[in-house]
């Protein structure tokens, strides 16, 4: 694993992007694999700006991001979809109908997620998944649990993603208590994994996923057993 400590995160900003961008140049029909929260934010601006000054082009690629909020529409200012469209896509020349979020209204969640994965496989996987990690160590939307759950699925928050997450909402009520979130298979199965996290509060999860034992009570922690992980954390 190559494990990466930066002083600010303008820098880790910029060796993301510097990361999906080198991906990019090398196989510009990948797929990329997306992610949402505060830290992919300085990497999201970074590729924007690449594309913006012609030296990055996204028309050739797909994207497929992690997770969804159950019961939130795309057009919600809350929604992954949302934020996606916002932070990124409307930002950077990738072809819209190339991006693909699991839907939060879908009528049967189990039926998306399975088409979702579907989806993922007949891309033939991901080249490339930007991952964040919550305070609890989840990845996508992948929660402490007693297993790790291969396939894309519906899944009920933690109390401690409802409460750092509700700093987006007017209030923690309004926090969706479900979501939908890619599972462990596709995510695990991506040749490559840049994961990125930013802030002390993350410190000691990253030192238990990394440096603890493989346990799904700490989802990330199942990236030990991938070939090709890069890890960015900035403290500050
Ligand atoms: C959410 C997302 C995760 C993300 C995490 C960390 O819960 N579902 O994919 O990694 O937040 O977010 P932040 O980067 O804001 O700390």
């Amino acid at each position: 694993m190559n494990y990466i400590v930066v002083d600010t995160y303008e820098e880790l900003g910029k060796k993301a992007s510097n990361i999906i961008a080198s991906q990019v140049i090398m196989k510009p029909n990948c797929v990329l694999g997306l992610a949402t929260g505060s830290t992919p934010l300085g990497t999201y601006k970074y590729l924007a700006e690449m594309c913006a000054a012609g030296e990055l082009d996204f028309s050739g690629v797909t994207s497929v991001n992690l997770d969804e909020y159950a019961g939130l529409d795309g057009s919600h200012e809350q929604s992954y979809r949302y934020f996606m469209d916002t932070n990124l896509f409307s930002k950077i020349n990738i072809d819209r109908d190339k991006t693909f979020v699991p839907s939060g209204i879908a009528e049967d969640l189990e039926k998306e997620g399975q088409e979702y994965d579907r989806l993922i496989e007949g891309l033939g996987g991901i080249d490339l998944q930007l991952l964040g990690i919550g305070v609890d160590g989840h990845i996508g939307f992948n929660e402490p649990d007693s297993v790790f759950t291969a396939e894309t699925h519906a899944v009920e928050l933690d109390e401690s993603t409802i409460e750092a997450n509700a700093r987006f909402f007017s209030s923690k009520d309004e926090v969706p208590r479900w979501a939908i979130t890619m599972g462990m298979k596709s995510i695990i199965q991506a040749k490559k994994i840049l994961l990125i996290a930013n802030g002390q509060n993350k410190k000691a999860i990253l030192e238990k996923a990394f440096n603890g034992p493989v346990d799904p009570m700490v989802p990330a922690s199942i990236l030990q057993l991938h070939p090709d992980v890069t890890v960015i954390f900035s403290e500050n």
